[in-house]
């Protein structure tokens, strides 16, 4: 196997996002699956822009965009539950890239507790902050960067089977993946006309910050393995590689969808 991109390249050969420019929201750590993403995408020869929360995770985001092959185009702070830093995250977009042929959401959020207590339990606020940062973070970043978009972007987003079925302590960001696969519908339908496609990947449990805070977590793990058809948890890598497909004109007649990089769990009844 000599297929690197750097091969690839200098055989003339055309990698998968060659010439395409993509945002990827937000990046944690290395166990982040944006950062998997980023990855395979660099690897496909994209030019990104790199998202982060807050300070605490900007200095690991900047060192990790030194192992990427293509340095970024920018690495932006990105709090969805600051409109001002969206507006200003669009006005560098267009200073930094022009357009963007697209961005991936792969941020979410809950209260600790509300991972923890039963369902029946949670707070109102809790409610509106797992729904806010974790589903209507979409439809507000399609918005913002739509104007910043060149024709047939690609938007992917990040969901899990919680939304679908019940596990336990995923309780209220169950019903905010819900939500999001349902925005994806809704977006794919007011954005297709534009030729803005839009998607969810649902991704098989991964041990990363977000999924640690879900009580009973690794148990999760354990029973994913033993259940799923390939015997085991899913790779970030697989789950970055779908994300380049869908971000690619590979994908070009798919939008609307929620596709399942999960080794085959969800298909499994008993
Ligand atoms: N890890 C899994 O098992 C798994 C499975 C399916 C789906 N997902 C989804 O994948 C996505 C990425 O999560 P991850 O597992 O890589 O964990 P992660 O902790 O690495 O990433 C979560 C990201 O959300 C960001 N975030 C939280 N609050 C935010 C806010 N107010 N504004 C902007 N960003 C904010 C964090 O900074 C972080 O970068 C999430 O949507 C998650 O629900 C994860």
């Amino acid at each position: 196997m000599c297929n690197t991109f750097g091969n690839q390249k200098q055989r003339g050969v055309k990698v998968l996002l060659d010439g395409k420019r993509i945002a990827i929201f937000n990046i944690a750590n290395k166990r982040s699956i944006a950062w998997s993403i980023a990855q395979s995408m660099d690897a496909q020869g994209a030019e990104l822009i790199l998202g982060y929360q807050n300070e605490r995770t900007q200095a690991s985001v900047e060192k990790l965009a030194t192992e990427l092959k293509n340095k970024p185009l920018a690495i932006v702070p990105c709090d969805v539950t600051i409109p001002e830093q969206l507006e200003e995250l669009q006005e560098t977009i267009r200073k930094q890239a022009g357009t963007i042929n697209g961005f991936v959401h792969s941020l979410a959020f809950a209260p600790r507790e509300a991972l923890q207590n039963p369902y029946l339990f949670t707070e109102r606020d809790e409610f509106l902050t797992a729904l806010e940062i974790s589903a209507y973070s979409l439809v507000l970043l399609a918005r913002t960067l739509t104007p910043v978009f060149s024709d047939e972007a690609s938007i992917s987003t990040l969901t899990y089977y919680g939304s679908e079925k019940v596990m336990p302590n995923y309780n209220v960001m169950g019903v905010a993946k819900a939500a999001l696969e349902a925005s994806v519908r809704y977006l794919a339908y007011d954005m297709g006309p534009a030729g803005v496609r839009v998607n969810a990947i649902s991704a098989g449990p991964i041990n990363t910050v977000a999924a640690r805070g879900v009580s009973g977590f690794l148990d999760i793990l354990e029973v994913h393995e033993a259940k799923a058809p390939l015997k085991r948890t899913v790779e970030g890598r697989e789950v970055g590689d779908t994300a380049t497909f869908l971000a690619s004109d590979l994908s070009s007649g798919i939008t609307g969808e929620v596709i399942y990089v999960d080794t085959g769990y969800n298909i499994v009844g008993l």
